[in-house]
C-alpha cells in the first residue's frame, strides 16, 4: 500500500482498542524475568562458549602484532581470533570506523581479538594475557582546536541554508543578540549492554542479538562476513534499551560470529561496560553560534544557526540547526554546518540526533532574547510561530499546534507564578522556573508486515520490527485488533525476527507511527482475503466482535479462516505527502528547579511536558517514552558528559560510575499531557512519533529554569556545580 493522500475514515478511528490506555503486553515477560535477551538465550542442545574483546589502547595507527601466546595457554581457552587472522573487510553500510579487521586502527578500544574460552570469566583473564604492538600516530581530538579546519561536508544533504538577507536584517535590527553553546559528547548509556550469541551450522548463521534495526544490521553483517545475506538469521525479540546505539551493526555480533566460527562451537559476546562508551557510537560534542536579531515587539527579523561538530574521516554531521530552519518566524535566515575531522570513536544517532542538542542551545538563547526584549519567553515563542516552513513558505505544516501546547503548559504549570530572576528563596534553595519549545521532526519508513488469521479466530503479526523499551509489541498488537474486529486476547504479536516481513525497525521516533502503518496494510489485505472467501464486498465488510458482517449475513472470523486459515502481508511505502508538507513533532517543556545557594546544586523540583504528535495510539506508552526523555533530558542538562582524554583521545568516564545519568531519586514529579490531534497528513494512523519529541527543548528548559533561579546564564552543558558556584549570591 502505498500512502500518498490524507487519510479519510478508516476502520483505526473507531478508536476501541487503539487510543486506548493498555498495559504493554510483554511487561508480565519483563517483570517476571522471562523476556529472553540476547545474552540469555539458551538452547540446551548447544554448548556454548564466551567470546570476550579486546580493545585498542590507542586511537590511532596501526597493529604491529599481537602476542597472544600466553592466553592461547591459559585455562579453559579455547582460541583465539585477532584483526590479522580476520584481515580487511569491506566496512558495512552505515559504519564509518571499522568494526573488526585489519591493522589500520582508527579508535580507541577498537576490537583487535577476541579471546573464547569455556567460562566468561576464563575468557576475561585470558583477554588480559594479549599483548598488543602498536605503532602509534598522532590523532585529532578536540573539536575546539579542530574548528578552524572544519569544513563543509560533500556528502551531507544541506549542511547551508539561506533565506532572505540575514547579515544586513541582523545588522539593522533593534534587539540583538551572539552567543556560543556548547554541548559534549554523550553516550546511550542503556542498561542492556551490546550483546550477541552466534551458531554457525554449516555456512547458515544464527544470531541472537541486540538491534534496533534487524535488515541493517543482517546486510551489514553479510557484507562484513562476506556471505550472503539470506544464510543469515537475525533474532532480536527484546532489546533492553538503544537510544540510537544499536540502529548499526556493532562488534560484538562480528566477533561472536568470527569467534563461533573459529571454535566450531556457539559463541556468547557482550560488549564489557568499560569498553561500550569508546568501542560503539556516540552523540558527538557540538558549538553553536547563534544570532537573533528581533524588532522591539518582538517580532524576529534575523535568525541564523551555525554548528560545529567532529566525526570520523567520512563521516557525518551532528545536524544540530535543523530545527532552526523551522521552528520560528523570520524574513532573514541562514543555518551553516562544519564538520572536523577527529580520531575520537564514530560519532552517529543518539535520540533525536540533530535537534536533542540543536535545541539545548537554540532554547536557551530564545530565552536570553525574551529577556532583552523584556517579554514572557511564552509569548515571544507565540508571536514568532509559523505555519509554513519559513524557508519555503509555500511549503506549509501537516499539522502545528506549538502555540496551543505552550498556552496549555503555562495554565497547568502556573507560569504566572514565575518569579523574578534570583528573587524566590526556599530555605537555602533559590527556585526559578524555565520553559522551552520541543520539536523534532516526524519520519517515516517503509514497513512491511504479515498476519495470520486461523481456524480459532487468533490473528498473529509477524514482523521484523523492534520493541526497544518503547512498547512496539502492544501498539502493534492494538492497532490488528482494531483492524480486525477482535478483542487484545485474540491478537499475538511477533517480532525481531529476520524472517519476518521487513519492517521499519526503531529509530528516529519513526517506528510506532511507521510499522502500525506497515501491519495496517497487512490487516488490509486479510480483510480482503476474509471478504473475498466469503463472498463478501471487502469496502463494506464489517470486522466486529469477532465476526465479520456484511448486509444480513455475519460470519465469525474463526470459520472464515477454516483450517487453512488465511494470510495478509503488504509493505506501508510513502508518497509525497512528507515533501509537499513539514511534517514534525511539537511540545512545551516546563521545569521548576531548585539550586542551592551554597553549594550550587541544582535539583530538579517538578516537570512538565506538553506535547502535540498526532494520535496517540497509546496513552500509557507513549507516557513512559516521553517521562523516560524528559529524565534523559536532565542528564543532559545537569550531569551527563563524555570526557575526552586530548592526549590519549579517549572518553575518560566510559563507565556507569563516572558518566552520570539521573536516577530515581534525581526526578521528583513528571506530568504528561498530550494534546487531543490528529494528523491525517502523517499516516493511515493519523499518528506521529513521540519518543524524541520527549527529549527535545527539556535540557534548555532546566538551562532557564536555572537563570530564572540564580540570574546565572550557563551556555555550556552539562551545567554542573563548577559553572554556578561563582557566580552564585553570597550565602545570606
Ligand atoms: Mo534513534 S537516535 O534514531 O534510535
Amino acid at each position: 500500500m502505498k500512502f500518498q493522500t490524507p487519510a479519510t475514515t478508516n476502520p483505526i478511528d473507531r478508536l476501541t482498542v487503539v487510543g486506548k490506555p493498555i498495559h504493554r503486553i510483554d511487561g508480565e515477560l519483563k517483570t517476571t524475568g522471562r523476556a529472553v535477551y540476547a545474552y540469555e538465550w539458551h538452547d540446551p542442545n548447544m554448548a556454548y562458549a564466551y567470546g570476550y574483546p579486546v580493545g585498542s589502547t590507542i586511537a590511532k595507527g596501526r597493529v604491529r602484532s599481537i602476542d597472544t601466546s600466553a592466553a592461547k595457554s591459559a585455562p579453559g581457552v579455547l582460541g583465539i581470533v585477532t584483526t590479522f587472522d580476520v584481515g580487511p573487510r569491506k566496512k558495512g553500510k552505515y559504519n564509518t570506523a571499522p568494526l573488526f579487521g585489519g591493522d589500520r586502527i582508527q579508535h580507541y578500544h577498537q576490537a583487535l581479538a577476541v579471546v573464547v574460552a569455556e567460562t566468561f570469566e576464563q575468557a576475561r583473564a585470558a583477554a588480559g594475557l594479549v599483548t598488543v604492538d602498536y605503532a602509534e600516530a598522532k590523532g585529532v581530538f578536540d573539536l575546539d582546536a579542530a574548528r578552524g579546519s572544519a569544513k563543509k561536508p560533500a556528502t551531507s544533504a544541506k549542511p547551508d541554508t539561506a533565506t532572505g538577507d540575514f547579515s544586513a536584517a541582523f545588522k539593522a535590527a533593534a534587539v540583538t543578540l551572539d552567543e556560543t553553546y556548547t554541548t559534549p559528547d554523550q553516550s546511550h548509556a542503556m542498561m542492556e549492554p551490546h550483546a550477541s550469541i552466534a551458531a554457525w551450522d554449516g555456512n547458515d548463521l544464527t544470531v541472537w542479538t541486540s538491534s534496533q534495526m534487524i535488515d541493517w544490521w543482517r546486510s551489514d553483517l553479510a557484507k562484513m562476513l562476506a556471505v550472503k545475506k539470506d544464510r543469515i538469521h537475525l533474532m532480536s525479540p527484546f532489546i533492553g534499551g538503544g537510544f540510537g546505539g544499536k540502529l548499526f551493526l556493532r562488534a560484538d555480533a562480528v566477533l561472536a560470529a568470527f569467534a563461533a566460527k573459529a571454535v566450531k562451537r556457539p559463541v556468547k559476546v557482550a560488549l564489557p561496560r568499560p569498553l561500550m562508551m569508546n568501542n560503539t557510537t556516540h552523540r558527538p560534542a557540538t558549538i553553536q553560534r547563534i544570532r537573533i536579531g528581533a524588532q522591539k515587539d518582538g517580532t524576529i527579523t534575523a535568525i541564523g544557526h551555525e554548528s560545529w561538530s567532529g566525526d570520523q574521516k567520512g563521516g557525518q554531521l551532528e545536524t544540530a540547526v535543523n530545527q532552526t530552519r523551522l521552528l520560528y518566524a523570520g524574513a532573514n535566515r541562514m543555518t551553516a554546518m562544519r564538520l572536523a575531522t577527529l580520531d575520537l570513536p564514530e560519532g552517529n544517532a543518539m535520540r533525536a540526533p540533530g535537534e536533542a542538542p540543536g535545541l539545548m542551545a537554540l532554547e536557551i538563547a530564545i530565552d536570553e532574547m525574551a529577556e532583552k526584549l523584556g517579554m514572557d519567553p511564552i509569548e515571544f515563542r507565540i508571536i514568532n510561530d509559523t505555519q509554513v516552513d519559513p524557508e519555503n513558505p509555500k511549503r506549509p505544516f501537516s499539522h502545528r499546534n506549538l502555540v496551543g501546547c505552550l498556552k496549555l503548559g503555562s495554565e497547568r504549570f502556573g507560569w504566572k507564578d514565575r518569579p523574578k530572576v534570583g528573587a524566590r528563596r526556599d530555605g537555602s534553595v533559590l527556585v526559578g522556573y524555565g520553559v522551552a519549545a520541543a520539536f523534532r521532526d516526524n519520519l517515516v519508513f517503509p514497513s512491511g508486515a504479515r498476519v495470520k488469521l486461523d481456524e480459532n479466530g487468533l490473528v498473529t503479526v509477524e514482523t521484523d520490527m523492534t520493541d526497544i523499551g518503547t512498547g512496539s509489541y502492544t501498539i502493534i498488537a492494538q492497532t490488528a485488533a482494531e483492524m480486525m474486529g477482535v478483542g487484545m486476547d485474540k491478537v499475538a504479536v511477533q517480532l525481531g525476527d529476520s524472517r519476518f516481513p521487513v519492517s521499519a525497525g526503531s529509530g528516529g521516533q519513526f517506528g510506532a507511527n511507521s510499522a502500525t502503518s506497515g501491519v495496517y496494510a497487512a490487516c488490509v489485505k486479510l480483510r480482503e482475503a476474509v471478504a473475498a472467501k466469503l463472498g463478501f464486498n471487502s469496502a463494506d465488510a464489517v470486522f466486529e466482535n469477532g465476526e465479520v458482517r456484511s448486509g444480513n449475513r455475519a460470519v465469525p472470523l474463526a470459520e472464515a479462516a477454516g483450517p487453512q486459515g488465511l494470510v495478509g502481508e503488504d509493505t506501508m511505502k510513502w508518497g509525497d505527502l512528507a515533501k509537499t508538507h513539514q511534517q514534525s513533532t511539537f511540545g512545551a517543556h516546563f521545569v521548576e528547579v531548585g539550586v542551592d545557594i551554597a553549594t550550587g546544586e541544582t535539583r530538579i523540583r517538578r516537570m512538565l511536558a506538553v506535547c502535540a504528535a498526532g494520535r496517540i495510539l497509546n496513552p500509557i506508552t507513549a507516557r513512559s517514552q516521553v517521562i523516560g526523555a524528559m529524565t534523559m533530558g536532565v542528564g543532559g542538562a545537569l550531569s551527563e558528559e563524555l570526557v575526552v582524554d586530548p592526549r590519549r583521545g579517549l572518553f575518560v568516564n566510559h563507565d556507569l560510575a563516572g558518566y552520570e545519568v539521573p536516577v530515581h531519586a534525581d526526578i521528583p514529579h513528571q506530568e504528561v499531557i498530550f494534546m487531543d490531534e490528529t494528523d491525517p497528513m502523517s499516516s493511515p494512523m493519523k499518528a506521529k512519533g513521540v519518543g524524541e519529541l520527549g527529549l527535545c527543548g527539556v535540557a534548555a528548559a532546566i538551562a532557564n529554569a536555572i537563570h530564572n533561579a540564580t540570574g546565572v546564564r550557563v551556555r555550556h552543558y552539562p551545567i554542573t556545580l563548577d559553572k554556578l558556584i561563582g557566580s552564585l549570591p553570597d550565602v545570606a
